[in-house]
């Protein structure tokens, strides 16, 4: 039998050569406006994100509605967020330990600030429910001075819902901050916004948003179409990456959401979910991370396929092989 290692020789040759090629995959992302928002995964869960982080992802930050990072083990932006008025005092600390270096932020960079989500929303929703006015003094008291010497975050326009009372509520909040600071009222860097609803209804609302602040650029930090099966959702999501990508004004996007299909709300309907309910991609979660051309396929798992996985198993198989030969001598 000691006239076969040759065979297992030449595998062992190509078996290292897709180890080294898999693992030089780090590149440039194709799609640098890309993002993912951090949802709390459900209880043994947590493999669920390894399907969109790691080096061949195409996404290039995240955010978790919080000031706390999840994914510290990736090499993306974090975004912190002060969530509403309440939380903004304990939110600007957690920042500045980052800052200092108190906080760690493992392989993650932070250069933005998020604030306040939906404003002009039920707590029951998600939103952060406060006036205007309240707000206007907690961002001038607490936060906007991280936008000075030494910290120079560039920070966004409180994150309303993309409706009506969301535009009302940024044109009250912007007469408070001029009533309580005629100086110059408050200073941002960029807009955060959300939107549910077609497509012609996301270009209509990214062109008011622009009409209000056309010095700024946009960041669309939710969109979805809800309540839509998963082909019109998927026709949706390919009609709307391509245009944002293009937008020259709009600087990021992030779909929602990044949950399982049995953990959807009733609201945005099962059609949205990037992940099914083994926590697999679906086919828009393929899609978002962008298709088969990047390698990711519908019902490719954080605890099975991807990168990682691909080197893991293919070093058993060398492992196997070596362990074969002592056998054999
Ligand atoms: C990204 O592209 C730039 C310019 O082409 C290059 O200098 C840099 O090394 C690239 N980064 C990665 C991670 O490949
Ligand atoms: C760093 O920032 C945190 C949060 O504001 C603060 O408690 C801590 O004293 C700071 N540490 C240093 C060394 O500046
Ligand atoms: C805020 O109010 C000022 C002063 O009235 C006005 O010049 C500016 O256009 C307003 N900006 C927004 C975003 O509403
Ligand atoms: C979305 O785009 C992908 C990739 O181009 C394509 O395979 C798929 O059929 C499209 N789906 C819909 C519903 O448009």
């Amino acid at each position: 039998m000691k006239s076969t290692p040759v065979l297992p020789m030449a595998l062992l040759v190509s078996l290292i050569g897709i180890l080294s090629t898999t693992s030089a995959q780090d590149s440039n992302s194709t799609h640098p406006k890309r993002g993912l928002i951090y949802i709390q995964p459900g209880k043994g869960q947590d493999k669920d994100y390894n399907n969109f982080v790691g080096p061949k992802s195409p996404l290039t930050w995240y955010y978790t509605y919080s000031p706390w990072p999840t994914l510290t083990q990736w090499d993306a932006e974090f975004v912190p967020m002060i969530h509403g008025v309440d939380d903004a005092t304990e939110g600007v600390d957690r920042i500045l330990s980052f800052h200092n270096g108190t906080g760690t932020l493992g392989q993650n960079t932070m250069n933005h600030i998020l604030t306040f989500n939906e404003p002009d929303g039920d707590t029951d929703s998600g939103g952060s429910d406060s006036s205007p006015r309240h707000s206007a003094q907690v961002y001038l008291e607490t936060i906007a001075p991280l936008r000075e010497d030494p910290y120079n975050f560039q920070i966004s326009v409180p994150a309303t819902t993309g409706s009506p009372k969301g535009l009302e509520w940024l044109h009250d909040f912007n007469e408070s901050c001029w009533d309580q600071n005629p100086d110059g009222g408050c200073q941002f860097d960029f807009v955060a916004t959300h939107w549910y609803g077609d497509f012609a209804g996301l270009a209509s609302w990214l062109g008011s948003v622009h009409d209000l602040y056309p010095e700024l650029p946009i960041w669309l930090t939710e969109f979805a179409i809800p309540a839509m099966d998963a082909d019109a959702t998927q026709a949706f999501m390919n009609q709307s990456l391509p245009f944002l990508d293009e937008l020259e004004y709009l600087d990021r996007y992030s779909w929602f959401g990044t949950f399982r299909e049995n953990r959807a709300n009733e609201w945005t309907g099962d059609g949205v979910s990037m992940l099914n309910s083994n926590g697999h991609l679906t086919s828009l979660g393929a899609e978002y991370m962008g298709g088969q051309a990047a390698g990711y396929e519908e019902g490719q798992g954080g605890d099975q396929g991807a990168a990682s996985s691909v080197r893991c198993s293919a070093l058993l198989l060398v492992v196997g092989i070596l362990i074969a030969f002592v056998g054999l001598w």
